[in-house]
């Protein structure tokens, strides 16, 4: 058995238990706390959850980056965590949240595991071997034009209004030119939403490496692109996603976005 072998094992161990603590915790009073602003949510299961998961592997964790310091991706392997992907949605009680946990190796994603405890969709890749949702395989829609296209987007926890601005003019231009958009408030099972094949698009600027290093694999293993919204590379710590069923449809809708760049990871 390889080390990425025993590393799946584990995690998935790891992130089952995580998600035990999400289940028993979603429908009860929670204490809220906030992080960058108002609507930045951190409750104490997120840090008990990121603890849990952390201790003892090399990590990049959402609740231990929380009181501002930078983070840096080096080529060691090196797990990326968010414990709690839509705390806004654990908070209420929406039952759209998830843990969401990757591996990469020389900066390159090996293992996405994004688990949705209270569905009970538990969303896993390996690099080079597919992606499957409860072990069932799952592929991309392959929609390729944006005109047929459902498109996940969110609108993040900034509320800096220049890029409020640019989210809503994004969307207004959107509106008249596809199907449909939705935002369901985790970045993680949005992306996780297009591998399925049940949206062809997700973005969103702002974003953290933790929310989107598992539904980057996942998406890619789907048969999907993952591209940096203005059409380069992706780049797992710039704060910038784009996702789709196909490259066409991921270059058509990079050409029409309105760029807003945000300090990197
Ligand atoms: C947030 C969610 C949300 C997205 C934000 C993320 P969190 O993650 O993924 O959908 O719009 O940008 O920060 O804070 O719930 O882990």
């Amino acid at each position: 058995m390889s080390n990425v072998d025993e590393c799946y094992i584990e995690i998935l161990r790891l992130v089952k238990q995580a998600g035990s603590i999400i289940r028993e915790k979603i429908s009860q009073r929670k204490d809220v706390l906030t992080k960058s602003c108002d609507v930045d949510l951190v409750t104490k299961w997120d840090q008990e959850v990121e603890k849990l998961l952390i201790d003892g592997i090399s990590f990049i964790g959402e609740e231990s980056t929380a009181s501002g310091q930078k983070v840096e991706l080096t080529d060691a392997p090196t797990w990326v965590i968010d414990p709690i992907d839509g705390t806004m949605n654990f908070v209420h009680g929406l039952p759209h949240t998830c843990v969401s946990v990757a591996l990469l190796i020389n900066k390159v994603a090996e293992i996405g595991v994004v688990y949705n405890p209270i569905l009970e969709q538990l969303f896993t890749a390996r690099k080079g071997q597919g992606a499957f949702l409860n072990g069932a395989p799952i592929h991309v829609s392959d929609e390729k034009e944006l005109r047929k296209a459902l498109v996940m987007v969110e609108m993040g926890t900034s509320r800096d209004p220049e890029k409020l601005k640019i989210v809503l003019q994004n969307i207004t231009l959107l509106t008249a030119q596809v199907h449909g958009i939705r935002t369901l408030g985790s970045a993680a099972l949005n992306m996780c939403m297009v591998a399925l094949g049940g949206a062809d698009v997700s973005f969103e600027f702002g974003i953290h490496a933790w929310d989107i290093a598992a539904g980057d694999l996942i998406v890619r293993e789907a048969g999907g692109v993952s591209i940096d919204p203005a059409g380069g590379p992706f780049d797992v710590m710039s704060r910038r996603t784009l996702c789709a069923s196909s490259m066409e449809l991921a270059q058509q809708l990079s050409k029409i976005l309105i760029q807003y760049y945000p300090e990197r990871d």
